[in-house]
This record gives C-alpha cells, structure tokens and sequence, in this order.
C-alpha cells in the first residue's frame, strides 16, 4: 500500500516488511522486556525525544503500552483522544496531522477507525515518523510483533538451555486464527508476519467472517487455508489465535446469532486437547468469555494472554527507539539511570 521508502521511518503495516526486518524489531524488543522487570523502570534512551498518541478509537492495551513504552525511555509523551481533539470540532485528520508535526514530535502513533489512515498521513508529512495503532480492518503492526515476540519467549523458554537463537524456533509452524478473520486488523497483520516466515496459516471461520482476499486457494503460495470446521481447521496445529467477534465493524449480522457462533466456533479445552494437544493460545483483547473462547481456556496454562500484554510494552518500547532514533543498537537503550550517572 505504501511505498518502499516509508518503512524505515515508519511502521504501518507487516505486509511491507521484510522478514529480516520484522525479526529484528522481534529481536530489539527481546532486550527491552527485562527493563519493565527492574525496580527502576527507566533509562534514558529518547530524554528529549516526544512522542504523541494520537488515538481516535476507542483502546485499553495498545493507548496505555504505548504510553507506558515511552515514559520508560524518558520521551515526552502526549496523549490525544477524539473526543479531547479538535477532530470533535470537525478538524481534518490531514489538517490535525500538519498541526501537530508543526510542533516537532518525533513520533505520532495513530489508531483510527479507516483502514489506510496512516499510509495517508505517512505520504502526506515530511518529518515526523508514523507508527500504525491499529487502521479500520487493514493492519495493526504492533500487535502481530507482540504476537511473535510472546511466541518466541515461549518457544526458547522450551528449549533445554534456553539460548536465544535466531527466526528458526518460529519456522515450521501451523498457525490456527479462528473467528471474525474478515473484520480483523490483528489478523491481516498476524497472516502477513507468518507468511514471512513461511508457516502455514489457516483461518477457520463461517464464509462470512472470511475476507473474499484469501479465497484463493492457490495465492499465497497456497500457505494460506480456510476451513469452516472448527476441528478440522486446529487439526495438529502449533498455534491457536482466537479473535473477538467485532460487531462495531459489522453493518449487518454475519452469523444468525452469537449463541449459533459460540456453539460452532468457541474454542475449548477439551476440543484443544482432542484436535491440538501441544497448542498455544493467542488473544488479542479485548475478551469475550465464554462467547469465542471459554473460561477454562484463558486460564489454562496454554493461554499466552497475559505474556501477551507484558510483551506489547517492549515490543512498543523497540519500536519508538527505533523510530526516534533510527535503530541504534538498543545495547544503548538498555544503559540505566544509575550507570549514565556513574
Ligand atoms: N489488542 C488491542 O489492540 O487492544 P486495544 O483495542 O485495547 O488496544
């Protein structure tokens, strides 16, 4: 969608990335998670820099980790919501994003409810760098990189001496994404990160919640499968990702009803265990318990949920060193307060 001069300066989809450049941001952010573990949760690694949320949907996890993200590297971060804006007053997105770069942010993170709302801004400002939080139905970038750095924690954490190693331990795998694929960001951005690294990705759904791109059997290197059995669909996979049933981007019904859905589509224990015994579990968030995923499942230690959350923060952390600075070592990033002092 964008063109290839933009990914360096900015992240606004998975699509667009290479792969050695989507593991490195998995890599960088790696080396961000134990700073979130320490008692002094700061370094100085953008002191000077601001960075402004600019966050016209609704968010819990991605508004706060990013701000979270940039006050543990000492940026100045500003937080914007719609209603707060002068968008309310009927300001353009184009005239609010030229308002705002006049103000030298070094960063603008946007969410908003179109789908290529920030490849259009990222063509239309000149200095400040863009991150993707999420665009309509189109790609949420951020969390397919938390998706992968939670799954690469997991996949070394298994391994006897627990070496990090490099995109191997994510290669090989068959990935599940069941439930609301067509409405889904999260998994546009999630199909794009697999294909880069050659796993095969099914998506199980009823017809209606599959998006007419991925249809084709034979497009994407015939790496992509739909299936409409739920237990057909996990058959031996590694990876589950359940989706949310997202009836804000739903004009009309696509299942008759959500207790139809629920009783074809919720994910289970014991279907996991019956169809896929050694899988993981993926969620995005916002949960609905008991609608596409049960109780059991979310607190079963397959659920990578949690992980998932923790990591968005390092994961957001990467991705603004990054940015703000182009992509110095984050050996750099990681120097505390105490050892800059010293
Ligand atoms: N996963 C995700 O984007 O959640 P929020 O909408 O709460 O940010």
């Amino acid at each position: 969608m964008a063109n290839a001069d933009t990914t360096c300066k900015h992240l606004l989809s998975i699509e667009e990335l290479k792969k050695k450049e989507l593991m490195s941001y998995v890599f960088s952010a790696d080396s961000f998670v134990e700073i979130s573990e320490r008692n002094l949760k700061k370094v100085p690694a953008l002191r000077g820099k601001t960075v402004i949320n600019l966050f016209l949907e609704p968010s819990t996890r991605t508004r706060v980790s990013f701000e979270i993200a940039g006050k543990r590297l000492s940026a100045d971060t500003i937080n914007i919501s719609g209603s707060g804006s002068s968008v309310s007053k009927g300001e353009s997105l184009l005239d609010m994003a030229r308002t705002l770069e006049a103000m030298k942010p070094d960063v603008v993170v946007i969410r908003h409810q179109s789908s290529g709302a920030a490849h259009y801004l990222a063509n239309e400002l000149t200095e400040t760098s863009l991150v993707n939080a999420g665009d309509g139905m189109h790609e949420h970038p951020t969390q397919a990189l938390l998706d992968l750095l939670t799954l690469y924690r997991y996949y070394v954490n298994q391994q006897e001496d627990g070496a990090r190693i490099g995109s191997e331990v994510l290669e090989g795998k068959k990935i599940a994404i069941v439930g609301d694929v067509r409405h889904s960001r999260v998994a546009r951005s999630n199909i794009w990160a697999h294909l880069h690294l050659g796993n095969e990705v099914r998506l199980v759904a009823p017809s209606t919640l599959l998006p007419k791109e991925f249809e084709q059997p034979s497009a994407f290197g015939g790496k992509v499968k739909l299936y409409h059995d739920l237990r057909a669909g996990l058959e031996g996979v590694d990876i589950i990702m359940i989706l949310r049933m997202q009836l804000e981007r739903q004009e009309s019904f696509f299942v008759p009803s959500l207790e139809e859905y629920t009783r074809l589509y919720c994910v289970s224990n014991s279907i996991i265990n019956e169809c896929a015994p050694i899988a993981v579990v993926l969620h995005p968030g916002p949960v609905n318990r008991g609608v596409e995923i049960s109780r059991d499942v979310i607190d079963s230690p397959r659920s990578l949920i949690n992980e998932q959350v923790k990591h968005g923060v390092a994961v957001r952390m990467a991705v603004l060193f990054h940015l703000a600075t182009g992509g110095i070592s984050s050996e750099a990033a990681n120097t505390t307060e105490e050892q800059k002092a010293a």
